[in-house]
């Protein structure tokens, strides 16, 4: 079967290219050029490697950006007194804190310490919660580019059946909440994680599969419709010797052997990331014009 490749890069950039001529517009009217601030703590190699590209898409984009880096033994308090610094900075439109965070800080408490009109990750339970009942809302960057993607490319996905796999705050459970949202998705959703046991067969009858579990070549050709749209979300750092960097990306899908049965599909790397990083810029328009909170 001939598969159409659902092109996140390209997207992305499209969509960059609107967030800038708005941003333009804004500034031309004699409006604020929107902020955002990021944190990042330690020195891991993926996380350094998102919030290099967050702050590159927000040249892109026309914003303004500021990045903020701590040693990984920073204290808690440290961390939340920053929170608290941004959260009244008024030249700040929206902020992240790059997770994940070093085991001595409590994830949650800096999470919640965000003041919820500048969470442009959605990751405050008032985001979270409010856009689970549909009201507006910064909503998690990573399901709401594949909403977009999906929507962009025509996926038909009112009344399809969708299995996401993974049940993660930041992917799988918002993703859940979007897909089968009337204003969303639409679609009749079911949730596979680690321990479903019928998780093979849940997959073989859904029309559009969300892989978010972080298993690389975890979704193989024996649990693909033919005729499914596949969604992969996997980014995990394996060991390549024939690269530069000594790792290449590898996604939750057999990419070659999964491709030829599905109608589309996004490739690992180039599908949902670019996407991501993208959301976030829209977020963060979002965050400078108001759109959700005054
Ligand atoms: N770590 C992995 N994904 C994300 C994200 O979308 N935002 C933040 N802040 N940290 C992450």
């Amino acid at each position: 079967m001939e598969y159409s490749l659902i092109d996140g890069k390209a997207t992305a950039a499209a969509i960059k290219a609107e967030i800038k001529q708005q941003v333009e517009a804004i500034v031309a009217a004699g409006g604020k050029r929107p902020h955002l601030a990021a944190v990042l703590v330690g020195h891991d190699g993926g996380s350094e490697t998102y919030v290099n590209n967050k702050v590159r898409a927000c040249a892109e984009c026309g914003f303004e950006s500021t990045l903020i880096r701590f040693e990984a033994d920073v204290t808690e308090e440290e961390l939340l007194a920053c929170v608290d610094r941004l959260n009244r900075d008024a030249s700040v439109d929206g902020f992240i804190v790059q997770l994940p965070l070093p085991r001595h800080i409590a994830e949650q408490k800096v999470i919640e310490a965000i003041d919820y009109r500048k969470d442009v990750d959605g990751f405050h339970p008032i985001n979270v919660g409010r856009m689970a009942i549909g009201l507006p809302a910064f909503v998690s960057a990573t399901p709401k580019g594949i909403l977009t993607l999906l929507q962009r490319y025509g996926v038909q996905t009112s009344g399809k059946k969708c299995v996401i796999l993974g049940r993660s705050n930041i992917v799988g459970k918002p993703m859940a909440q979007l897909m089968m949202q009337k204003e969303g998705g639409d679609a009749t959703v079911t949730v596979c994680h680690s321990h479903s046991p019928q998780l093979k067969d849940e997959c073989r009858q859904a029309d559009i599969i969300i892989a978010a579990i972080g298993r690389p070549d975890f979704v193989t050709a024996d649990m693909v419709k033919p005729g499914a749209v596949i969604i992969d979300v996997g980014t995990t750092r394996v060991p390549d010797a024939t690269r530069k960097s000594g790792f290449r990306l590898n996604g939750d899908v057999k990419f070659d052997e999964v491709a030829p049965l599905c109608t589309a599909i996004t490739p690992v790397p180039g599908g949902v990331g670019p996407m991501t990083i993208c959301m976030l810029m829209q977020n963060t328009l979002a965050a400078g014009r108001h759109e959700y909170y005054d």
